[in-house]
């Protein structure tokens, strides 16, 4: 007898990942037919033409096949990415081919340490580090520490990325949604965790943490110092353990913006009474690696038992795969100024962030040009996140199906993420190239009017 849905548990059925939902399924069977689609369903820079840097991929190639720094004529390679190589192999002892410690090579922790000590200024402890297979892995071993069943509640955005609705619910616990205000740029607001933390309390459920994405994802907006504060005084008076998430921490595009870590404002105000788990990436930001699988989880005021608990954990699996742990070790590690490869890496990343910021405009300003659109800034992360004015009876669902079936565009609706009720959305990132991009935000103009002409009557 063959295994059956019905056989299957509760909590994988019931676990929802809209971001590779239906609408991506038909899209990938109109692809097949021939259409053209354009994917702006997910963050996914490479995908969308980003070229990867130069440093990363040079240095990875000659690890994945150390030979080459043999073969090679001199000159090919700068000497700086030879010798960088030549000082990574050594450190991994064996090779990218080897397991490695469960927590990770200890030289990358090392070095992701020196990064946050350079990055904010305090202290960090390569021992309280995770090298982990993208960040999600660190944000699933995180809340598998909290959730022991369906009395164990975690806050988390609204609206948010459902890697953390989709593994609370995997997890058999309970997700505690609180707003973020799209009236003042999607900031979070004091009532709005208080009023998540009454109501679970109301329902017997236990506050155990609260998820934060700064910059957000869908949201696109980056916290105020002031608002990272306020979140920490809450969970410390509410004993809440805090999940920073900062994939996006380079992902800025307003000029004289500044990404404030957890980390900082923690380590400024001197809690040592909250737990942080904080999580970082080689997807975003510059490198756009995702296929890599490369991202960390850093500890703060977690007790040395419970970091065994995730080294238990971690060792399970094993270990984070190693080109990807290599791959996080380059993004903390740039090249050296007035090294051969330095003038490149900087050329390469400005180039990177000036277009996306271009990009950020584009969508926000050709969205909120057309009527029944309203967006707000895009000040960071990779996405914006609409509010759309429907006619009665229709859903976001519907009109996201109809924008692919049409246009051949793959957005998101709100619906995956969550929004306030009474009001439709839908996610789109930034991520196609500019001349692409201006297309697709006057495609989705006209089907909009179109749309809306159609279903109102
Ligand atoms: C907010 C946020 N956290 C985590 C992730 C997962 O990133 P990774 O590829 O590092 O697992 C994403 C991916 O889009 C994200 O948007």
């Amino acid at each position: 007898m063959t295994v059956q849905i019905g056989d299957i548990g509760r909590a994988v059925r019931e676990t929802e990942y809209a971001v590779r939902g239906p609408i991506v399924a038909r899209a990938q069977e109109l692809e097949r037919q021939g259409r053209e689609i354009i994917y702006c369903n997910i963050g996914n820079p490479q995908a969308l033409s980003q070229r990867p840097l130069t440093w990363v991929r040079q240095i990875l190639a000659l690890l994945e096949y150390p030979e080459l720094m043999d073969r090679l004529p001199a000159g090919v390679l700068p000497a700086d990415a030879v010798a960088k190589a030549r000082e990574v192999l050594a450190a991994t002892r064996h090779g990218l081919g080897a397991y490695t410690d469960s927590k990770g090579f200890l030289f990358v922790r090392e070095a992701i340490a020196a990064f946050i000590r350079r990055r904010d200024g305090i202290e960090a402890d390569p021992e309280h580090l995770f090298l982990t297979d993208g960040a999600s892995k660190g944000v699933q071993a995180a809340l598998r520490l909290l959730i022991d069943g369906p009395g164990d509640g975690v806050l988390i955005p609204t609206p948010q990325y459902p890697l953390y609705s989709a593994t609370i619910t995997l997890y058999g616990g309970a997700q505690l949604p609180y707003p973020l205000d799209e009236a003042s740029g999607w900031q979070l607001t004091r009532e709005g965790l208080e009023r998540a933390v009454a109501g679970a309390r109301a329902r017997g459920i236990r506050p155990r943490a609260v998820c934060v994405i700064n910059p957000g994802n869908p949201s696109g907006a980056l916290l105020d110092e002031k608002n990272v504060a306020m979140v920490l005084d809450f969970a410390r008076e509410h004993g809440l353990a805090v999940l920073a998430d900062e994939v996006y921490q380079e992902n800025l595009y307003r000029p004289g913006d500044r990404f404030v870590s957890f980390a900082s404002l923690l380590e400024r105000k001197g809690y040592r009474e909250v737990s942080l788990f904080s999580f970082h990436s080689v997807s975003k930001g510059l490198l756009g690696e995702c296929g890599h699988r490369g991202g960390y989880m850093e500890c703060r005021n977690v007790p040395a038992a419970v970091q065994d608990e995730i080294t238990k954990l971690q060792s399970v699996s094993l270990c984070a795969n190693s080109a990807g742990q290599l791959v996080t070790y380059l993004m903390v590690t740039p090249p050296e100024p007035g090294g051969p490869s330095r003038a490149r890496w900087e050329q390469e990343r400005r180039g990177i962030l000036e277009s996306l910021a271009r990009r950020a405009g584009i969508v926000e300003q050709g969205l909120n040009r057309v009527p029944g659109i309203q967006c707000n800034p895009v000040t960071g992360a990779m996405y914006a996140f609409p509010r759309i004015t429907l006619p009665p009876g229709v859903t976001d669902d519907e009109y996201c199906l109809a924008l692919l079936e049409e246009t051949g565009i793959c957005v998101v609706p709100g619906s995956g993420f969550g929004q306030a009720p009474g009001t439709w959305h839908f996610r789109t990132t930034i991520l196609p190239p500019a001349d692409k991009l201006q297309a697709v935000v006057e495609r989705i103009a006209a089907f909009h009017a179109s749309f809306r002409g159609r279903r109102a009557g």
